[in-house]
């Protein structure tokens, strides 16, 4: 059982991510974990141990050790499946994150369930794989639309029921932005659509890592999340989907494992999940997914939450204190999760990445993947500050100070 109490200057957790004690790292100050996070010991020995001891092929061999691999990988699926509150574990499948989960959902939908004239439902702020692969639909006559943001940042609820209607059949959205950091009301958007008659799907890659997740109690059809933005390795990733549905649908790959039979003439799929895993899997990624869990789960993820905002409420009083820092989205550190973007007035965000850079805090800059969010907002760039459960004020204290540099450099 780890414990995180309440925000101090140091993370009490910072001493389990082996990456803050190597050489030349002691006074790294990482503040972008929404790219990717850092792992914990527990997760890398985790992968470790898999690799050196118990590595075979899943589902194949019928020799022990590849019995014992996929029972560890199947265990693994049992975790993930526990963690968002999924109903069994077939309804969770292994893929490489969230861009190849949305994708994958929209193959299959597209193949499956859209037709000539149909709509997609998302928002403004979504990153662009929770639009692009929509927008790739278009040689299908599919449409995408967008539902607008309030001058805060959050979900315009008036602009996004408008939008939906009759022809609506996939509403999809971001639990949380990875730009404004707001968090969004998936319950009431879920309901709505659900009385639309429309598929809801949520992208979770940024709030799996932060808040509690119920996929039940938010009425998600499908909910993606990202291994690597929550403490695991990069390359394993959730789709989770309800299974009356994983079990009507097309795959979007073929390949081995997904079929239960092959002839000349035509194939048979698999039951799902493994209908949309095809080929061999990331295997010791889902190991070190299910540490992560573990991990995170001993924490408790309601305590991953509290921490989150007490960061971000810090960390907004702090910008705040100079009156040249521009912050985007929700003012309410209740309302937000994981990540502050701002603008320091009259210097480009790439030139702020990089003095912060230079003085050992690493922030992201740029247009974070989310385009259609930048035009709303009338910027081209944004800087984002992003934080993990390894953070303290100490970290926000060191951005604060940079920052001044980045001010007497443009002075
Ligand atoms: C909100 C959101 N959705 C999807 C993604 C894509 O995640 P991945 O690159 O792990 O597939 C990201 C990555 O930053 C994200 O922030």
């Amino acid at each position: 059982m780890r414990t995180l109490d309440r925000l101090g200057d140091i993370s009490p957790l910072k001493g389990d991510f082996p990456m803050f004690s190597e050489k030349g790292r002691e006074s790294l100050v990482y503040l972008d974990s929404a790219a990717t996070s850092q792992k914990p010991a527990f997760v890398i020995n985790a992968v470790d141990e898999f690799e050196r001891r118990c590595n075979a092929n899943v589902h194949r061999g019928i020799y022990p050790l590849s019995e014992e691999a996929t029972e560890r990988y199947e265990e693994a699926r049992g975790k993930a499946a526990r963690f968002i509150g999924a109903r069994s574990p077939s309804e969770i499948v292994f893929l490489r994150g969230s861009t190849e989960a949305l994708n994958v959902l929209a193959l299959s939908l597209g193949t499956w369930k859209l037709k000539r004239g149909d709509e997609v439902l998302t928002t403004v702020m979504e990153h662009h794989s929770n639009i692009v692969p929509w927008q790739m639909l278009s040689r299908k006559g599919v449409t995408v639309k967008f539902a607008d943001i309030d001058e805060w940042g959050r979900i315009d609820m008036g602009d996004f029921e408008s939008k939906i209607n009759e022809r609506t059949k996939i509403v999809t959205v971001a639990h949380a932005s990875n730009v404004l950091g707001t968090v969004n009301p998936i319950r009431e958007m879920g309901r709505i659509a659900h009385e639309h008659s429309s598929i809801f799907i949520v992208d979770g890659a940024q709030s799996a890592p932060h808040i509690p997740v119920d996929v039940k109690a938010s009425e998600c059809d499908f909910f993606a999340l990202s291994g690597h933005k929550m403490l695991a390795p990069t390359g394993i990733g959730v789709l989770y989907g309800r299974s009356e549905l994983l079990s009507g649908m097309e795959p979007a790959f073929g390949g081995g494992e997904m079929i239960s039979e092959v002839h000349q003439h035509g194939s048979k799929w698999a039951e799902p999940p493994y209908r949309f895993e095809a080929g061999t899997p990331n295997i010791s990624g889902a190991i070190g997914l299910g540490a992560a869990i573990d991990y995170l789960s001993s924490i408790g993820m309601d305590n991953v939450e509290r921490y989150d905002r007490e960061i971000i409420a810090y960390a907004m009083n702090r910008l705040m204190e100079n009156e040249d820092i521009e912050i985007y989205g929700p003012k309410d550190a209740e309302e937000r999760s994981g990540v502050i973007s701002f603008n320091l007035k009259g210097v480009h965000g790439h030139d702020t990445a990089e003095i912060l850079g230079r003085e050992g805090v690493a922030i992201r800059s740029g247009h974070h993947c989310a385009q259609p969010l930048m035009d709303r907002l009338g910027i081209p760039s944004a800087s984002r500050a992003s934080f993990q459960i390894y953070n303290g004020k100490q970290d926000i204290d060191a951005l604060v100070r940079a920052l001044g540099v980045v001010r007497k450099v443009f002075a």
